[in-house]
């Protein structure tokens, strides 16, 4: 599929995976995005999952014919893009593989030795492809310490990798300009609170360094090219990464029995009493991690209630708490309750976990025994009520 002149689409979709990693949910699936740029030269950026190389293939000879590649530039080396390398070796033996030195390292490791032919660059070096030329530039821990982006000077192209990327398959269109782009919006604040939320800083380290390239289209290994909503994806991004939030209240809670449960929807109507009106409810042991990090992420206000459990924090809420130790989300209102039957351990473990997450906490802990009673429904109604407050 022709993106523009000389840039050619070869991607392919994956609607079969349940979840990405094994972790994320993938409701929308998702598409391995691998380009092609022809020139006097040709150049593959990037590769998709080797479970779809056939199609792969088979898309790049619809370009390409007979005709040989002469470089793939290997972007990324997490396996749903690299994970073609060794059998695009094996139909394109002459082909140079184009990386930093990281990316010839983790080459050696997955497929092999590398060949002598292959070309090694450093931030902003030029590859001339006869009357187009990609520049590189590195930008690590984009979520990989090899991570690199490509761009096509003149065009104002910028193959992006993982960056600017999201969930869902492509329905028939590349373009965004071709499709309904909201879903897409929506999937890539899932896919930034996931993948990449761990790795605020690079990401606004590398959204400063691209800052001053004119970047006119952006081609990333997931979901659509964007061509019209250029400015809007990079804001996206930017946003997720500095941690701006709109005014809301997550409230998240794991519960046995329907104590905790109770009290979460106090947490929640008190808030609303209060005036908030972007109010969202999750039971852990139900809704999709994915769909929560990304909530978190989007909302000013966190509130999480856990049972105590064999002396510590009920799992499903104990595992969210970790995963929000190992992300960047600091800039949020905090409240916490927990509830036990003969020892309280939780409220006291969970404030802990915020020792790392760096949120305020609005309030002490609320606690109770066994059932709540009226003072402690509404001390939970107090809670939302002091989270509702900006
Ligand atoms: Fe889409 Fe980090 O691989």
């Amino acid at each position: 599929m022709q993106i523009t002149d000389k840039v050619y689409y070869v991607g392919v979709n994956d609607r079969v995976k349940h979840r990405f990693e094994s972790l994320w949910a993938l409701p929308l699936g998702v598409s391995y995005n691998a380009y092609l740029v022809v020139d006097e030269q040709v150049a593959l950026i990037d590769t998709v999952d080797v479970a779809y190389f056939g199609e792969f293939l088979d898309n790049i000879r619809t370009v390409l014919g007979d005709r040989p590649i002469d470089y793939l530039v290997v972007n990324h080396m997490e396996p749903d893009h690299s994970g073609s390398i060794a059998l695009i070796r094996q139909y394109y033996p002459k082909i140079k593989l184009v990386g930093n030195k990281k990316t010839h390292e983790m080459v050696q490791g997955f497929f092999g030795p590398q060949s002598p032919r292959d070309i090694t660059v450093n931030d902003g070096q030029l590859l001339s492809l006869g009357s187009e030329t990609l520049q590189f530039f590195m930008a690590p821990m984009l979520h990989w310490p090899e991570t690199m982006v490509t761009y096509l000077l003149g065009r104002g192209i910028l193959f992006s990798g993982d960056a600017f990327g999201c969930f869902g398959a492509l329905n028939g269109a590349v373009l965004d300009r071709d499709m309904d782009i909201e879903p897409y919006f929506r999937e890539m604040e899932r896919y930034y609170a996931t993948i990449l939320g761990k790795y605020c800083p690079p990401v606004r380290a590398a959204l400063k360094k691209l800052s001053g390239l004119d970047i006119r289209m952006i081609c990333s290994t997931h979901g659509p090219v964007w061509a019209e909503h250029v400015d809007r994806a990079i804001d996206t991004y930017r946003r997720l990464s500095e941690g701006q939030t709109e005014e809301g209240l997550v409230v998240c809670y794991g519960s046995m029995y329907g104590n905790t449960a109770r009290m979460a929807e106090a947490v929640a109507r008190g808030a609303v009493q209060a005036g908030m009106r972007k109010v969202i409810v999750h039971n852990l042991a139900v809704s999709p991690m994915s769909e929560v990090l990304a909530d978190i992420f989007r909302y000013s206000a966190l509130a999480i209630g856990a049972p105590t459990y064999n002396g510590g924090i009920f799992p499903a809420v104990d595992d969210l708490l970790k995963r929000l130790a190992s992300r960047q989300v600091s800039n949020h209102r905090l409240g916490i309750f927990g509830g036990h039957t003969w020892a309280s351990a939780a409220p006291r473990l969970m404030e802990q976990y915020n020792e790392q997450m760096k949120m305020q906490l609005v309030e002490a802990p609320v606690g109770w025994k066994q059932s709540p009673d009226a003072d402690a429904l509404g001390a939970a109604k107090a809670l939302g009520a002091a989270l509702a407050r900006p």
